[in-house]
């Protein structure tokens, strides 16, 4: 997606193929700036303190990691101690695994002289394929809002979204908010409501930032304001992201996306989960096997954000001595969910419903 007329993906190699560039994403929405990754350490380092977030792009950047790693030492080795090292960032989003285990298959077979070349074509591949199937996810998405929004002709649908799973969060167009801007790029009237998403805050910071960019209409609210505005009509349909879905439809996401759920199904509002196939664990038969990243009480008790001096600062809000506990992520049941949007249509979140998308999965036992 453009950032002041240039298209920017999350992650590419440097134009002169000297090492991995990233948007550091702890720095926005107060500044735009480019970080450079060197090396393989660089790549954990990115992913662990959170650089760069958001399942896909998580998996993409653990894929630049393994060319890094690649040109450091291209042994077998080498490419066993930068599976591990890498794997060991962030427990719960699935495309972790996924782009490590698939890297290591397209590298392990190859003799050491080649792998730097293939690391980097898997890592190009990885990131073309993951902006082409958000893409695909926008479309069948856009079906959904196109429905609603002839159902009140002239008026604005209302989406809700929790954390940030935008372009910022993948390789582009972003899982949650690809129908939405192929919504408003289609001339429907749309407008988000963006839970700020406490504690890291993602939505203020970068939801809204990305939506502005692209000319969203958005309002962002506190994350307890969600079950208020769907009692008074004010939502139309929830959209956001997973980390990890298993095989029966249960959704690992951002913590409090349990809580829209409920509130979602105690008002009759659609509450949908877009996600491209890499984000399905198959081999969990359902989600409360999923790992949950349990993060520094540091990210509850201080808040950072840009001070009334014009600097970048972080104040704390609790009482010297409260304990504080930061579990990441949370788990919706299947049951609560409306719909998968996946890149091959939308399902429902069942088991049979998942598979009725990816029947090779079926033979796959
Ligand atoms: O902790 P984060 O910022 O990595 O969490 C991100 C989310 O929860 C997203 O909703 C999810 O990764 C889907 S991204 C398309």
């Amino acid at each position: 997606m453009k950032v002041n007329g240039i298209h920017y993906r999350p992650v590419w190699q440097a134009a002169d193929g000297s090492a991995v560039e990233i948007i550091d994403q702890t720095k926005l929405p107060h500044e735009f700036v480019v970080a450079r990754l060197t090396s393989m350490a660089d790549a954990a380092h990115a992913i662990r303190a959170m650089l760069v977030r958001g399942a896909p792009l998580i998996g993409a950047t653990a894929a630049w990691g393994l060319w890094l790693a690649m040109r450091e030492d291209a042994s077998d080795a080498g490419l066993t101690s930068a599976y591990e090292a890498l794997m060991q960032t962030r427990p719960t989003a699935v495309n972790l695994r996924w782009a490590l285990d698939a890297g290591r298959a397209k590298l392990a077979p190859l003799p050491a002289g080649e792998r730097v070349e293939a690391a980097a074509a898997f890592a190009r591949h990885v990131c073309d394929e993951d902006a082409e199937l958000n893409h695909s996810i926008g479309r069948h998405g856009l079906e959904i809002i196109r429905a609603i929004a002839a159902k009140k002709p002239g008026q604005t649908v209302n989406v809700l979204t929790h954390c940030n799973a935008g372009w910022l969060a993948t390789v582009d167009w972003g899982t949650a908010t690809s129908p939405i801007y192929q919504a408003h790029d289609a001339g429907i009237p749309i407008h988000v409501w963006v839970d700020e998403t406490r504690p890291r805050n993602q939505g203020a910071f970068l939801t809204a930032w990305e939506l502005g960019n692209h000319g969203v209409d958005h309002t962002v609210i506190v994350d307890n304001a969600g079950g208020h505005l769907m009692q008074h009509g004010q939502v139309d349909l929830c959209i956001t992201g997973t980390d990890r879905t298993s095989a029966n439809g249960d959704v690992a996401n951002k913590i409090g996306t349990y809580l829209k759920a409920l509130a979602a199904h105690d008002n009759g509002v659609p509450f949908y989960v877009a996600l491209p196939s890499p984000t399905i664990d198959w081999t969990l038969a359902d989600g409360f096997a999923i790992p949950i990243e349990e993060r520094s009480a540091d990210e509850v008790t201080r808040i950072p954000g840009r001070l009334d001096d014009g600097s970048i600062g972080a104040v704390t809000i609790t009482p010297e001595g409260s304990k504080a506990a930061n579990p990441a992520f949370d788990v919706t049941p299947a049951r609560l969910v409306t719909g998968l949007i996946t890149e091959r249509g939308t399902a429902p979140a069942t088991p049979e419903g998942l598979l009725g998308l990816f029947p090779e999965r079926r033979a796959a036992g």
